[in-house]
């Protein structure tokens, strides 16, 4: 830094979306998931402050390989990509903690950091806030605008102006049925403008057994963090589910080329809810599916992006192929 010029305090905006979704929205989200045949709840609904603590804690478990190949990969990624940031809006997507991004900011030039905003957008706030406080201490003079909402329906607040680097890594785009997760591709890929680029984790179809393991960890924390979905659709929607009453359940299934979660009904239930006429009955047994992982093959991975117009500048995966990391062009 040169002689007399003042460090520049980064700026730290967290905007919060969540009010204006709560309540109605959100809590219709759910009940309309409970009135289907079979019930669901969205999965974006594990990710409250415990949850997101119980995520964290799944990335750290030797069975889920897909955090510990992805970080390697951003690493590699990040060497060549971290000296041309300056001035880059850094936009995160389901950004959770901050250890992913923190590779690559670890690795840009000290000078090109105050340069730089970082846009997390995250459900959770406290996953939000929590990263930003870190992020500060760790990267100063950076400036942070914090998005708290559902980022399928946030991507217009995305702050405009400078070239952009969008990051959504963690093969959440895995969570999205596959029409769906297409049409957010585009959406993303119009975000998008000439020289910006995305950087895209994807989890790959592998043996049948490996994925299982990562999804039925042998300490319970993939089970807590199923159940603990019970405790949010409680506090939404006001009913007395007990989580105990539900059993975990994680398989592949091999014609949808996905993981699925679901909570088993140990007991039958009843759920009142205000506004609805009978209520929801649970029956013993009864299957509520709680998450749809996706894992892609090379294939549709190349025909998603081809399919939205973007290039691949650069493609990383670990000696297995199964995770990939992609660093797309517009
Ligand atoms: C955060 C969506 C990437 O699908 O693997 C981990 C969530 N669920 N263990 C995934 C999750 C169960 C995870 N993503």
């Amino acid at each position: 830094m040169s002689e007399g010029r003042v460090p520049k305090e980064g700026e730290l905006i967290i905007q919060d979306f969540l009010p204006e979704l709560k309540g109605s929205h959100l809590a219709d989200s759910i009940v309309e998931g409970l009135l289907k045949e079979p019930k669901e709840i969205p999965s974006m609904f594990f990710y409250d402050e415990r949850g997101s603590k119980l995520y964290e804690m799944i990335t750290e478990l030797p069975e889920y390989y897909p955090p510990k190949l992805e970080k390697r990969l951003i690493a590699m990624a990040a060497d060549a990509m971290a000296h041309g940031l300056r001035g880059h809006d850094i936009v995160e997507l389901g950004s959770g903690d901050c250890s992913k991004i923190s590779i690559l900011l670890g690795r840009v030039p000290a000078e090109d950091i105050p340069t730089l905003r970082y846009v997390p957008v995250d459900f959770s706030r406290s996953a939000v806030e929590e990263s930003a406080a870190e992020l500060r201490r760790r990267f100063p003079g950076m400036d942070i605008h914090g998005i708290v909402g559902d980022f399928l329906s946030h991507l217009d607040c995305v702050p405009d102006g400078r070239r952009r680097l969008l990051v959504f890594f963690g093969s959440t785009i895995g969570n999205l049925e596959r029409e769906k997760a297409y049409d957010f591709f585009q959406e993303l890929a119009q975000v998008l403008r000439p020289g910006d680029e995305m950087l895209l984790g994807v989890d790959m179809v592998k043996d049948a057994a490996v994925m299982e393991e990562a999804y039925n960890d042998s300490q319970g924390v993939t089970a807590e963090f199923n159940r603990n979905i019970v405790n949010v659709v409680n506090r939404m929607i006001g009913s007395q589910l007990d989580p105990g009453m539900f059993e975990h359940v994680a398989f592949f299934n091999p014609e949808e080329s996905r993981i699925e979660m679901h909570l088993r009904a140990l007991a039958p239930a009843t759920v009142r809810v205000e506004g609805l006429e009978a209520p929801i009955e649970i029956q013993e047994g009864e299957m509520i599916h709680t998450e749809n992982s996706y894992k892609f093959t090379p294939e549709q991975v190349q025909g998603m992006i081809e399919g939205v117009g973007l290039s691949v500048r650069e493609s990383h995966s670990d000696e297995r192929g199964w995770f990939s990391l992609l660093r797309l062009g517009a």
